[in-house]
Order: C-alpha cells, then sequence, then structure tokens
C-alpha cells in the first residue's frame, strides 16, 4: 500500500507537530510505502520570500532525517521537483466545480484569518489532490483539519474517472491522525500563533526553561492534585513509560509532590528523546551536499512514478493519443 504525506515548511518544527502528524509519518515507514514531500508551491500560497522558502524547505527535510526517517526506505523529496503535479492540478480543475472548493473549510478559515484570497489559495486543495493522486496514493495519513482536503481528493478522482469512462484515478482514503494531546505551555493548544510551543531542536537550556515554566496551579506540595488536568501530565504522558505514568499518578492523587519536580523529570525524559535527534540534525546539517542529495534521489523516484500516470490522464482525457 502507497501512503503519502505532504507537509508545509512552516519553521522551526514544535512538540505539537512532532506528535499531531510527524511522528507517524516517520513510524509509517516500516509498514508500507512512504511517499513523504515538503509542499513548497502550496507554501508559495503564504511564504513569498525565496530565501525564507529555501530555507524552510531544507530545514523541515533536516527535521524528518534526523528524527529517523530512513530515505532508502520512504520517498523523501520536494513537491516541486514533480513538475507535472501542477499539470495534474490544472487538468483536474476542469473536471471540479467551483462550488466544491468554495465549501473549503480550510480556504475560509484562511481567509477569516486575514489571508488575501489569490487563486492559489482558493485552488489549494486542487494542487493537493493532485499530489494525491499523481502517485496512486491508497492512503493519505491526515488530521482533522485536512480530512476534507482528502474527501475532495476523492470526489475530484471521481469527476474524473466518469467523465473519461476510465479507472485511471485511484480513490484515495483518509487515514485519520490519533490526535495526541499537546498542550502549549500556558495549557492551550500548542501552536506557533500561540507562541506556546517547545520547540524541539531548541537550545537544550532554553527548552529546559519552557519546561520549567508550564503553567500550573497553585496547589501546595502536600496537597492532592488532578493529574487529568495538568498540562505538564499531559506532556508528560507523550514520553514516560507506562510503569512510570502510573507512578506519576498517584503521587498527583496521594501527595507530596511539587510541580517543580515532575517538570524536572520531563525535562530530562525530552532530553533522553530528542537529544540525539539534535546532535544528528547539527551533523547532517553540517554535510552540504547531504539533503539536496537525498531530495534529488527521492525527486526522481517520485517523478518516474507521476510521469507514468500522466502519460494515462493525458491520454484518457484526449491531450494525446490513445493507445492503440
Ligand atoms: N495541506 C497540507 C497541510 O497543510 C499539506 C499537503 C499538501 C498535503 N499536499 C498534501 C497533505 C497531500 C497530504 C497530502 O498540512
Amino acid at each position: 500500500m502507497r501512503v503519502l504525506s505532504g507537509v508545509q515548511p512552516s519553521g522551526k518544527l514544535h512538540l505539537g507537530n512532532f506528535f499531531g502528524a510527524m511522528n507517524q509519518h516517520i513510524e509509517g515507514q516500516q509498514e508500507h510505502e512512504s511517499f513523504i514531500f515538503i509542499a513548497n508551491y502550496h507554501a508559495l500560497t503564504t511564504i513569498q520570500d525565496a530565501a525564507l522558502l529555501r530555507e524552510l524547505t531544507r530545514d523541515v527535510s533536516l527535521d524528518y532525517l534526523a528524527l529517523g526517517l530512513d530515505p532508502q526506505r520512504a520517498c523523501l523529496f520536494r513537491q516541486s521537483d514533480v513538475p507535472e503535479v501542477t499539470e495534474l492540478a490544472w487538468i483536474l480543475s476542469t473536471v471540479t466545480g467551483k462550488g466544491l472548493l468554495e465549501r473549503a473549510v480550510s480556504y475560509k478559515d484562511k481567509i477569516a484569518r486575514g489571508l488575501s484570497p489569490s487563486m492559489g489559495l482558493f485552488n489549494y486543495p486542487v494542487l493537493q489532490a493532485a499530489d494525491i493522486l499523481i502517485y496512486r496514493s491508497e492512503a493519505v495519513p491526515v488530521g482533522k483539519d485536512q480530512a476534507q482536503h482528502v474527501e475532495m481528493t476523492a470526489d475530484m478522482a471521481g469527476y474524473f474517472n466518469n467523465i473519461y469512462k476510465c479507472n485511471v484515478l485511484v480513490i484515495p482514503k483518509v487515514k485519520l491522525n490519533e490526535a495526541a494531546v499537546v498542550p502549549g505551555i500556558d495549557g492551550e493548544k500548542m501552536s506557533k500563533s500561540y507562541g506556546n510551543t517547545i520547540d524541539l531542536f531548541d537550545e537544550p537550556q532554553r527548552i529546559k526553561k519552557r519546561i520549567m515554566g508550564l503553567k500550573t496551579d497553585s496547589t501546595p506540595v502536600a496537597d492532592p492534585k488532578d493529574p487529568d488536568k495538568c498540562n505538564v501530565f499531559a506532556l508528560l504522558r507523550l514520553f514516560a513509560d507506562p510503569d512510570e505514568l502510573a507512578e506519576w499518578r498517584r503521587r498527583y492523587l496521594n501527595g507530596p509532590m511539587g510541580y517543580g519536580e515532575v517538570k524536572k523529570r520531563l525535562a530530562e525524559l525530552f532530553e533522553q528523546r530528542f537529544g540525539p535527534a539534535r546532535q544528528r540534525r547539527a551533523a547532517l546539517a553540517a554535510d552540504p551536499g547531504y539533503v539536496e542529495d537525498v531530495l534529488a534521489a527521492g525527486g526522481r523516484r517520485a517523478r518516474a512514478v507521476a510521469q507514468a500516470v500522466m502519460a494515462d490522464v493525458r491520454r484518457a482525457c484526449g491531450i494525446v493519443k490513445a493507445r492503440d
């Protein structure tokens, strides 16, 4: 089974990104054929600074590689290294009603947040559909916010197959990521736009400071505390093994236990888990050609698949001659 994931290059990776999606992408490489790409064409809808886009594209690639994505197994590539995807997006746009796109929740949200409604932003789901369909992806693991885009993709594939009476496009399935609850340092959902993140590859000292600064209530050390209302505990859940977690739960409920103590342990576990990746990331970043080589090789592999699918698409709709 081929599973495809796209990520927008969006700056510093934080714990919420990691446990929300990236971790699943990386673990997925063990079970199925994984295609993971950096959506730099999509990013043009929000980033209009050439140097920044290049830098962010490289950064997110380094993040994946440092965290254990194996480029021999998974295919890691840049969206733009398969330019055929924009051709498929055009063809899909000719079989897709404008009404479908007008119902896109993510588009409406972005407009509500003040983004200007460029044609690119409006067509965003069509390009996303092309991403998915051009590799004949069977499953697309996404968070809830992206599920509608995958459903729209299935619709677009159906329109194409119906109009051209063919089975060229494979109808993909949404694979909803189990949403790990990752609170930020203020207890709200961790998000770059709230400024409440813990960045995965930040300086160790700063990470420790962020963790020690996690917001808690002011229950005295001796009194019982509710672990299920505590964001330190919610984060601990992501790092501690079940036995250790059960022991902390007991201590929350029975006391005595200070928040400082559990935060310190959380910081330790964070370092154990991500310290080695930080070092790996620094080593990979120091090798000037490495990331580029990985992306170029991934791009060639992905493009070969895309070119074969596009040959079928072009034939099906009469852009080139049908096979005799
Ligand atoms: N829209 C996705 C996001 O913002 C990124 C994306 C682009 C994507 N193309 C894709 C995700 C194809 C899955 C499949 O997260």
